[in-house]
């Protein structure tokens, strides 16, 4: 079960970073061109993000690099805290403000305004992500 989840999370990892950047990209568009907010663009990153969530929370607690891996020692092991404390606490802070974007725009009501506040929500949380990835096992640990 564990390797499979890791699998899924690492797959899901490329999934959430194209659908995190189409949805930047279109808002971005979007804003520059004064034109419409479209809710169903913006539903692709909020939607790839709430799995990843589900699925890393599953391999929070079944992976020996987890809640297992967590101890005052581990502390002091820059990649074991990266695993069980930096890497989801952050993942945490992207998702929710993934989400508060998504429900703010959803209540706002001019477009220029909407895109905005998807662009600001957005992008900071990509930012969090890509400072975050344990970078020295992906993209290669899907192969190894
Ligand atoms: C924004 C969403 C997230 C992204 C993009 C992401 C990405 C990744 C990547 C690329 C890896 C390396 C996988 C590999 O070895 O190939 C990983 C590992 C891991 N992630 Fe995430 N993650 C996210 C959210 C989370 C969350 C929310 C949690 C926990 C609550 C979490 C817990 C873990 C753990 C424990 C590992 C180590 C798994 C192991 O190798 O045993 N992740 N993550
Ligand atoms: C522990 C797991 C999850 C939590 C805590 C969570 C939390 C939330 C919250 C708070 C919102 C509200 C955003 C708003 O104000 O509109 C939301 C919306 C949404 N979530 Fe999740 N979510 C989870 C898992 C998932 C999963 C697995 C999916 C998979 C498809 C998903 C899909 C969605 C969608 C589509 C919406 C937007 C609904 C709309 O258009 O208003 N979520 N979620």
């Amino acid at each position: 079960m564990y390797t499979g989840f890791k699998h899924l999370h690492s797959t899901l990892a490329y999934v959430l970073l194209a659908g995190l950047i189409i949805s930047i990209l279109y808002v971005l568009f979007a804003y520059l061109q004064n034109k419409g907010y479209n809710r169903k663009m913006a539903l692709l990153g909020l939607i790839c993000a709430h799995v990843q969530f589900v699925v890393g929370l599953i391999i929070y607690f079944v992976s020996p690099l987890g809640i297992k891996g967590a101890s005052g020692e581990a502390m002091k092991i820059s990649t074991a805290r990266l695993y069980f404390l930096e890497h989801p606490l952050m993942m945490l802070i992207a998702i929710v403000l993934i989400t508060v974007g998504y429900s703010r725009a959803k209540r706002l009501t001019i477009p220029k305004k909407q895109n905005g506040t998807i662009l600001a929500f957005y992008l900071l949380a990509l930012v969090i992500i890509l400072s975050r990835i344990p970078w020295q096992v992906w993209p290669k640990g899907l192969v190894g």
